[in-house]
């Protein structure tokens, strides 16, 4: 069922872009995007404007993405010191704490600005500059924005973890990029329970490979007793709050780095994005004002945490290159009560709501009564991402939450492109619930069958992008050979997103999910390997494979097939021990939700593991296995769907 929600002539009559509009600069934007990208550009302050505006090539022998490569800017002038003459004493920053009979808190431009500056020489003053290495573990507090603008000032790049990952993989990153720093608080708050970020910190720094970080600076967030160990550790306000209120920003170049960010593949550890800073802010500030249909009076809320990426484009660089109020929450969308998103929507005239399917659908299973007893009459326009949206969560969210009013536009990207690619501009697109829609200008995407060939019309394939577009990611971090084989190596020529989708016969692009080993679970991407090397690493366990099944509120859950070493039995205890043990390996968030004893894993003859048929009985569908006869041992299959946890 296809219906449709045409632009409302409201809405449509007073945006920024409309139908004409965005068919016009799509077509521009294709036909000629030096032009196109060397007019947005002007949007940045640049100390230098840039004269060579795109160079690209994805061609295998001579591969390269550089962006505005002569431009010079710095993000944090963009995303301050650019608005203090006109909005010095707007609100950068509304801060919404966990506990909410604690006092919300303003940020103006002015009081960022001074505070990014007071870190930035800080940090100077502790021996960090241009292309050093800082990783930021902060909860979803203020301080969180400011550390991540004053690394952009001085050109630090940034690498920001989020607070939920375990000590095993904060170290992980800390090492993979050669920290010199790291920036955390005492403990987080998150529905009442304190995390123990400091303590966190110090296990990691005991694992090897993070021999190269010299300071931690503690932001004091909650007061609770943490173990501060002289000389490397340091209280954030004792070597900040005495600097002076000025900082001059580094001069840098469009392709100098701005960040990494670490995600999931499918094989191996995580990889450390890297964003460059012309082109990605360029990118972030423009899809923000474009599909969020920014106005200077917005409230705008994005409910992720700066530790995934849709925090960093969409709460800190987008928003404040727009010189928007952002609001930061620190909290979660139950406590201490289900209304909460909506209480806060109230309470700060939020105008612009942006949170990932996920949440709609937890909260969509209590019922409307606790969104109904809030107003809501703010909200203007709702935005989703980080996974697919069902259409059932689609029209609750639309007619429940926004009271039919709110548009909504379901914003569909990745780390890798820094910004929103394919997505509903609220004053030009008509509406399908749960599909992206169309693509944002300048964004070429395809879809390709298992062989590589283009799909024409209405069809269904891969995923991949024709050409570039100025928020891509530029390598990863260290390894730029894992950079292409990942991406471009696949499809040559393209570069290939990993996303499975359907194209209808409106050109409506309809994301169907990962075709990869990553799992997106809540809107977080796992990768099957990571929970794998997890679980291998616990004694007991001889071997592992994990793949996704569906789960009504997560998008996907882990499923977890483990086979234990010879002479271990299984029981509910080691059960038990060994979710614990992925959770203390990696996280809560890679929690696994069913975990199976397999005697043994069903594998080729030449030892390849098949995971689409461990895939096809973790989804609870035993009859639809496929072809086995390459199995080495069919009746390793019978007993795996006997015992299967999902019926
Ligand atoms: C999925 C999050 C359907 C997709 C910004 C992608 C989506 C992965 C959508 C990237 C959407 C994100 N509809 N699927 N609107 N948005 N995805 O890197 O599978 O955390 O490849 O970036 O999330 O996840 P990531």
């Amino acid at each position: 069922m296809s219906d449709l929600y045409p632009v409302k002539p409201e809405f449509g009559a007073r945006a920024r872009i409309n139908k004409d509009a965005y068919q016009r600069l799509y077509r521009e934007s294709i036909e000629n995007p030096e032009a196109f990208w060397a007019k947005a550009a002007e949007r940045l302050d640049w100390f230098r404007k840039p004269t060579v505006i795109k160079d690209v090539s994805y061609k295998l022998e001579d591969f390269r993405i550089r962006w505005f490569a002569d431009g010079e800017l710095n993000a944090s002038v963009n995303c301050l010191d650019r608005h203090l003459a006109t909005r010095g004493d707007k609100t950068a920053i509304l801060f919404e704490p966990d506990d909410p009979s604690a006092p919300a808190r303003k940020v103006t431009y002015r009081q960022l600005h001074e505070r990014v500056c007071k870190l930035g020489n800080a940090l100077r003053n502790l021996g960090v500059g241009k292309g050093d290495r800082v990783t930021i573990y902060l909860p979803m507090i203020p301080d969180a924005v400011v550390a991540m603008l004053a690394c952009a000032r001085i050109g630090a790049i940034h690498s920001v973890v989020f607070g939920g990952f375990a000590p095993n993989s904060i170290a992980d990153r800390v090492a993979d990029c050669g920290s010199k720093l790291i920036i955390t608080a005492d403990e987080g708050l998150r529905g009442g329970r304190r995390i123990p970020l400091k303590a966190n910190v110090d296990a990691a720094l005991k694992l090897p490979g993070t021999q190269s970080v010299e300071t931690v600076l503690v932001v004091r967030h909650t007061g609770g007793a943490v173990d501060m160990q002289a000389p490397r550790d340091r209280w954030f306000h004792d070597v900040v709050d005495g600097q002076p209120a000025e900082c001059e920003p580094e001069r840098m170049n469009a392709e100098d780095p701005l960040f990494i960010l670490y995600t999931s593949g499918s094989t191996g550890k995580p990889k450390g994005v890297l964003h460059t800073t012309g082109g990605y802010l360029l990118y972030a500030s423009y899809t923000h004002e474009a599909i969020f249909d920014l106005r200077e009076d917005d409230i705008y809320w994005c409910t992720a945490d700066v530790g995934w990426v849709t925090g960093h484009s969409y709460i800190v660089y987008g928003p404040l290159a727009n010189g928007a109020t952002a609001l930061v929450f620190e909290g979660v969308p139950n406590y201490p009560t289900v209304s909460r998103f909506w209480e806060v929507v109230d309470r700060h005239k939020v105008t612009i709501f942006y949170t990932a399917p996920t949440a709609i659908r937890a909260l969509m299973r209590e019922g409307e009564a606790p969104v109904k007893k809030t107003s809501r009459a703010s909200l203007r326009l709702l935005g989703t991402v980080g996974e697919p949206i069902n259409p059932e969560a689609w029209r609750w969210y639309y007619e429940v939450v926004g009271d039919g009013r709110c548009p909504i536009v379901d914003t569909w990207w990745q780390t890798e492109t820094g910004g929103i690619l394919i997505s509903p501009l609220p004053g030009a697109t008509d509406l399908k619930p749960g599909s992206a829609t169309l693509p944002f200008f300048g964004v070429r995407p395809a879809l390709v069958d298992a062989n590589g060939q283009l799909l024409e019309g209405a069809a269904e394939g891969n995923l991949v992008l024709l050409d570039s577009w100025p928020g891509q990611m530029r390598t990863v971090y260290g390894d730029h050979q894992r950079f292409i084989d990942t991406y471009f190596r696949t499809y040559p020529g393209v570069y290939f997103t990993g996303d499975g989708c359907r194209r209808d016969e409106d050109g409506y692009y309809w994301i169907t999910g990962r075709v990869d080993d990553v799992i997106n679970v809540s809107g977080h991407r796992i990768g099957t390997a990571e929970v794998e090397s997890a679980l291998v690493a616990h004694p007991k366990v001889a071997e592992a494979a994990v793949v996704g099944f569906p789960h009504d509120i997560k998008g996907q859950g882990i499923y977890a097939y483990v086979t234990l070493k010879a002479g271990e039995q299984p029981s509910e205890e080691l059960q038990k021990e060994l979710v614990a043990w992925v959770r203390k390996e990696i996280g809560p968030i890679a929690t696994p939700d069913h975990l199976q004893w397999a005697p043994a894993l069903p594998k080729t003859r030449s030892g390849k593991i098949m995971r689409r048929i461990l895939r096809k009985i973790a989804e609870n569908q035993p009859d639809q296995l496929g072809d086995t006869s390459t199995l080495a041992d069919p009746s390793v299959v019978e007993t795996l769907v006997n015992e299967r946890k999902v019926r």
